[in-house]
């Protein structure tokens, strides 16, 4: 990509990666056929497609709708080869200690962002009355009875709140799961989950409160837009000096990042399905933190980073979530960036162009920060591995292009 186009134009964004993935999951939990719309089309759908398939599903791709047919009685082992290419996975395994008494999920790999260890997952599956060990590379839970309980999490993990919510659904009696967490992505599964039939009060707030069924029937239900690349969208217009429309998500589950843009100096008016972001000068530094929901989203620390590094003044970015998240920054600074980072602070000095130079993606939102970074850079700027931004934005590099960017994709490496 060359650097220096103003991103203009008008953008939708498809389903949540984040949401659909465990609505994906939450099928298992009747037998019969349910039905995903608004479904992204990204790599980790067709992979989420090959774990429930190796579980004993039929899954049907077709265009935005995902079908997933479930058997009576689902396989209980996730094996290695279905879930070593990423992590959601992980997703299945509530929802097979639930219908099957049992799983057997492999553990993914290390993670360019940090450890993910799943010990709330499993402190929260034994309090639910199941036995949980980690076995020659899978966690293996088994229960003869799942139990309702009273859960409070040490941190409002979003897979750990996921797993237990959709293990405790077909539990005996009633559970509460406190310092839950918020995120939109968890409301989307408790209205699946309720359409299912399960019963479940509290998705948004800190504590979810379940009473639990025997048995859950299929649904059809349509997934959330992806505020994260929505705002993805609206950083690039913000960097870039652009004006775009950004739809297809809830403005209100941006409403912090819309607040930090208008920091950065964009006028942003949100609308009924997205918001509309332009900016006429050069940004102004903001320093961003990041949170569980409704705090400051770490899947977007890449793009603030990037943002800093061209804003006015000197930002200050705060990671909390994830420890390994900053070691993208050396690639921002092999692009010009003037970054410092210390534990989980980042300085960055803004500059007035950054430098292109060669650099790899090293996940799905680092690849976007750089990406982003290349298009506020001088000369051409080449980012290696895009095939990680590929499992998390649909179609990243021909939108780029049509808002305006300078940006092919070349070579097949990936
Ligand atoms: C999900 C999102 C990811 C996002 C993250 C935080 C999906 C597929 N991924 O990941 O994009 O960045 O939420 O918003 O939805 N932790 C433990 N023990 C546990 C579980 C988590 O220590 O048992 C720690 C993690 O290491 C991390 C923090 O808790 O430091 C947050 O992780 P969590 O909210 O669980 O993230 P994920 O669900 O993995």
């Amino acid at each position: 990509m060359t650097g220096g186009s103003r991103l203009v134009g008008d953008v939708r964004v498809g389903g949540a990666k984040n949401s659909v993935l465990k609505l994906m999951a939450a099928a298992l939990l009747a037998e019969g056929t349910s039905t995903i719309t608004n479904c992204p089309d990204i790599l980790d759908v067709p992979l989420m497609a090959d774990v429930l398939r190796g579980l004993g599903c039929e899954v049907v791709l077709e265009g935005d709708e995902v079908r997933i047919t479930t058997p009576a009685q689902p396989e209980y082992h996730a094996d290695f080869a279905a879930v070593r290419q990423f992590r959601a996975s992980v997703c299945v395994l509530g929802p097979l200690v639930a219908r099957c008494r049992r799983a057997v999920v492999a553990l993914p790999g290390g993670d360019a962002i940090g450890s993910r260890p799943l010990d709330m997952h499993q402190t929260g599956l034994r309090l639910l009355g199941a036995q949980s060990s980690i076995e020659h590379g899978c966690v293996v839970a088994e229960a003869e009875d799942l139990r309702g309980a009273a859960i409070r999490l040490a941190f409002p993990s979003v897979g750990a709140t996921e797993n237990i919510l959709m293990a405790a659904v077909l539990a005996k009696g009633e559970t509460t799961i406190d310092n839950a967490a918020r995120e939109p992505e968890i409301v989307d599964l408790c209205t699946m989950l309720v359409q299912m039939g399960a019963r479940i009060t509290g998705a948004g707030s800190t504590t979810l409160h379940i009473v639990g069924v025997p048995s859950l029937q299929p649904a059809t239900h349509r997934c959330i837009g992806d505020r994260i690349v929505a705002a993805t969208w609206g950083i690039a217009a913000v960097m870039t000096r652009g004006d775009m429309v950004v739809r297809g998500v809830n403005p209100k589950h941006l409403a912090l990042v819309l607040e930090k843009l208008r920091g950065a100096g964009a006028e942003v008016t949100p609308h009924m399905d997205g918001f509309h972001v332009v900016q006429n000068d050069r940004p102004r530094a903001v320093n961003f933190a990041t949170l569980p929901y409704p705090g400051f989203p770490t899947d977007l620390q890449p793009m603030a980073i990037g943002l800093a590094a061209v804003a006015d003044g000197t930002s200050m970015i705060t990671e909390n979530v994830f420890e390994a998240r900053f070691r993208f920054v050396e690639e921002m600074i092999r692009l010009g960036a003037d970054a410092r980072t210390d534990g989980h602070h980042a300085v960055v000095r803004g500059v007035e162009e950054l430098s292109s130079a060669p650099v790899w993606a090293s996940d799905i939102r680092a690849g976007a920060g750089l990406v982003l970074a290349g298009l506020c850079a001088d000369g051409v700027t080449e980012v290696h591995d895009v095939y990680h931004i590929d499992r998390g934005y649909p179609r990243f590099v021909e939108i780029l292009s049509e808002l305006g960017g300078s940006i092919e994709r070349v070579g097949s490496e990936d």
